[in-house]
């Protein structure tokens, strides 16, 4: 629905499903230089002596080409996505399409510069995201710092789910789990006026982050954010809270999975945002522990799980759920018709 801003319909897919993962890391060219700052001079400059590059890269055209052959010939990933927003970035457009509008615009000394240093960055693997150090999540635009995860467009996908169940109009209390840059639950504070929520993380940084993307849209009266480390409790401040919504993009790809990610996940991500322990399932096991206790009657728990979890989380479900008060609703598909999402309901 709302995925029209020109930098989204261009995003990088960083996806996680764990069988794309595994066939995309077989291009993984070493050796891989890890790019530390995008605000310094980036140095090395990959090998290429800049005398053999004959582009003019004064202007907008030259510096597109150039970047854009460097990239290929180095087997970066979405070469012309991350020119054109590396440049949109600089010559603050407003999104990547804007930039085919400006070929000929002349560039400053300190805008070839700055370009040069965030291709660097990509040469070097760094996402887009950490480099251009924002991206939209649906209509809002976040800030982004490694290493806090960069939302996929499914999370958007799961959005987008849940709003469509929710009623605009009821007051809604919720509670995410783990919530990065605060993507989903300030999407949700946004579309649902009386809603409320409390976001936990395991990460200080992934809490100031939401924390800073919460006042940056202006919807920090409606979240507070707790440090904390979900293993079979939420905070003491919250042992007696009962919410109407638990939402949860968790960890789940199986450790032994991790190796094989893409270098801009695996270098520049923080690996707790992605393992979830042996299976794939310590931190969905625990969320289904806090959904049993910490749920409304008729409260729901949303889930984006990995594709070959739906049928594990539902058959958990169908031994132990009656005990623990919960339904399994339904799995729905992503994009790429994957079961990707869980819908659980507490039943008394
Ligand atoms: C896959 S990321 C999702 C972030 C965000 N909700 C999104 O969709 O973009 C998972 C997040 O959960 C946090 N996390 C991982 N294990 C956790 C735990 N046991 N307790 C609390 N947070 C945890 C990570 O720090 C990370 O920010």
């Amino acid at each position: 629905m709302i995925l029209s801003s020109s930098r989204a319909a261009a995003r990088l897919r960083l996806t996680l499903c764990s069988s794309r993962l595994q066939a995309s890391c077989a291009g993984i060219r070493e050796p891989i230089k890890v790019c530390a700052s995008n605000s310094s001079t980036a140095g090395g400059g990959g090998g290429v002596p800049l005398a053999a590059q004959p582009t003019n890269t004064t202007t907008v055209r030259g510096a597109q080409e150039k970047w854009l052959q460097r990239f290929q010939s180095e087997n970066i990933p979405e070469p012309e996505t991350s020119i054109s927003n590396i440049i949109a970035h600089v010559l603050e457009l407003s999104g990547p399409g804007d930039v085919g509008d400006h070929q000929n615009s002349s560039l400053s000394e300190q805008q070839i510069r700055k370009i040069e240093e965030m291709c660097e960055c990509r040469l070097a693997r760094m996402p887009l995201q950490y480099i251009i150090r924002e991206w939209d999540f649906r209509d809002l635009t976040l800030k982004m710092i490694p290493p806090v995860f960069i939302p996929r467009p499914e999370t958007e996908e799961l959005v987008e789910l849940i709003l469509q169940q929710m009623d605009s109009q009821k007051e809604t209390f919720f509670l995410e789990i783990g919530s990065g840059s605060g993507a989903i639950s300030l999407s949700i504070l946004k579309h649902v006026p009386k809603s409320s929520g409390i976001a936990i993380d395991q990460s200080r940084l992934a809490c100031e982050l939401t924390r800073e993307n919460a006042a940056a849209v202006g919807l920090d009266s409606r979240l507070r954010i707790f440090k904390h480390k979900l293993i079979n409790d939420l905070p003491d401040t919250l042992a007696d809270e009962q919410f109407d919504m638990i939402v949860s993009n968790p960890p789940y790809v199986p450790s032994v999975l991790l190796p094989t990610l893409e270098p801009e996940i695996k270098i520049y991500e923080d690996l707790r945002a992605l393992d979830g322990g042996n299976d794939g399932l310590t931190v969905i096991k625990a969320i289904l522990r806090i959904a049993s206790k910490h749920l409304t009657k008729d409260g729901v728990l949303w889930l984006e799980v990995d594709i070959s979890h739906p049928p594990v989380i539902e058959k958990f479900l169908a031994q132990h759920g009656d005990t623990m008060g919960l339904r399994f609703v339904a799995s729905y598909k992503d994009l790429f018709q994957k079961d990707r999402f869980v819908e659980i309901v507490k039943s008394c």
